[in-house]
């Protein structure tokens, strides 16, 4: 059976078509540092939010920082799944370091939490085919008090480099001027360039820029692979809201200068973790999905729960935040506490969340009319839609002008999928279904 096409389809085809033509016009939509790093979010394993400044081994071995951890969770994460879906990166963040340089200027890790040093740490962490991260801070001192890099950019890269580092992450604290905070970051960019070896730059310039100036994102993003635009997170729904409004707040301005290379890094994932509750875990991976966010889990993977763990390891949601085209999504409406975001995707397909900010009562529902979805044309002229939080499942073909109603649970989140499909698949699978 084939269907007549309507008035309403035929427009539907026609501005497709000008958007097919003009997605490619529009691309790269922007382009970061340019090292060949991060083409698609960094994925891996941060320690900041679940560890924090732990540095007690004598009381708390298992949780202090510590060669022991690091090596812990990259044994874990080689063999427990998160490897092959893409998770990389096991990053050091702050109180890693003795508590002075050595005799040439150099950082060195604490002797007693890190006997091995750093360097052997990166072995370990390669041997198990996965990459390694470390932190420094622009300014005179990290922001845990340990030493800064301020006067020593060139030999902290070295330093790195020749330690087998593959990620820098750079903080901002201690740091006397904004003049020094931008030249010091640009300084260490450099650098790192000029030791040679591939070594992704995350930085936290525009969070610790704003309070006095406007970022400029077009210059950071030139010397930097993804930066920390808002405070830190938090193991809470609270943290996650916020992170979420000042995002959506200011997408105007950060939407368009995420792509390839450069990412806006809205802090690390706390799925797995105490304060979120199923539904939140769920809406923080669709929304990190959606901003096509650095995907740094700070969590206890050593005791994670299944259902954390299976989440975090969705492919197809994975799939999303790593989509090729590179763009970041945005928030398109916020309705009586309902908040619709959409990203575009490869092929013209669209990823969809809409979440139930309500924190009282039930599952509430929401009926989204496809036409407004991917700026018209998201479901032109039918698409296939797939849900993929909280459940795994396809919805089914559905036409331009239809819409689809959703459930949500309070502070959870429906993420979806959808396909553009052609005239000839659509009455080919009404047909089939119809069999
Ligand atoms: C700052 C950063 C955090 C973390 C701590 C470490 O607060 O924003 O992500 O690195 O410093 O001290």
């Amino acid at each position: 059976m084939v269907r007549p096409v309507s008035r309403v389809l035929r427009l539907g085809c026609v501005l497709a078509f000008c958007f097919q033509v003009l997605v490619p016009c529009g691309l790269p939509g922007a382009w970061g540092l340019d090292n060949g790093l991060a083409m698609t979010p960094t994925m891996g394993w941060l320690h900041w939010e679940r560890f924090m400044c732990n540095v007690n081994c004598q009381e708390e071995p298992d949780s202090c920082i510590s060669e022991k951890l690091f090596q812990q969770i990259a044994e874990i994460m080689a063999s427990d799944g998160w490897k092959d879906v893409g998770y990389e990166y096991i990053c050091i963040d702050d109180c890693w370091m003795a508590p002075e340089r050595d005799s040439e200027g150099r950082l060195q890790a604490d002797p007693k939490r890190f006997p091995g040093g750093i360097r052997h740490l990166a072995d370990y962490v390669h041997s198990k085919g996965l990459k390694l991260g470390i932190y420094a801070d622009v300014g005179n001192k990290t922001c845990a008090g340990f030493p800064g890099s301020f006067g020593y950019y060139d030999i902290d890269a070295q330093t790195f480099a020749d330690w087998g580092v593959d990620l820098l992450k750079f903080d901002g604290c201690y740091c006397d001027s904004i003049q020094h905070l931008a030249e010091g970051y640009k300084q260490m960019s450099l650098a790192l360039n000029r030791t040679g070896r591939s070594i992704v730059y995350s930085c936290e310039w525009p969070l610790y820029m704003r309070p006095i100036f406007k970022p400029n994102y077009t210059e950071i993003r030139e010397y930097c692979n993804h930066w920390r635009n808002f405070p830190d997170i938090y193991d809470s729904w609270e943290s996650i809201r916020n992170t979420l409004d000042w995002t959506s707040s200011n997408q105007k301005i950060i939407v368009p200068v995420a792509g390839p290379g450069g990412w806006n890094d809205p802090d690390m994932l706390v799925i797995g973790n105490f304060g979120l509750s199923r539904d939140q875990q769920i809406t923080q991976m669709a929304l990190w999905a959606i901003m096509a966010a650095p995907l740094l889990m700070s969590n206890d993977l050593r005791s994670i729960s299944p259902e954390a763990k299976a989440l975090l390891q969705d492919k197809d949601v994975i799939a999303i935040n790593q989509d090729r085209l590179g763009k970041q999504g945005y928030q398109l409406r916020k309705e009586d506490n309902f908040e619709i975001w959409e990203r575009p995707l490869l092929n013209l397909a669209w990823a969809v969340a809409i979440v139930n900010l309500k924190e009282i009562g039930g599952p509430r529902s929401y009926t989204i009319t496809l036409t407004s979805l991917g700026r018209g044309l998201a479901c032109n002229p039918n698409c296939l839609i797939t849900e993929l939080l909280p459940e795994k499942r396809k919805l089914g073909f559905y036409e331009w002008t239809s819409s689809l109603k959703t459930q949500i649970n309070p502070t959870g989140t429906v993420l979806l999928r959808l396909e553009r499909t052609s005239s000839a698949q659509f009455s080919y699978s009404v047909v089939s279904d119809s069999l």
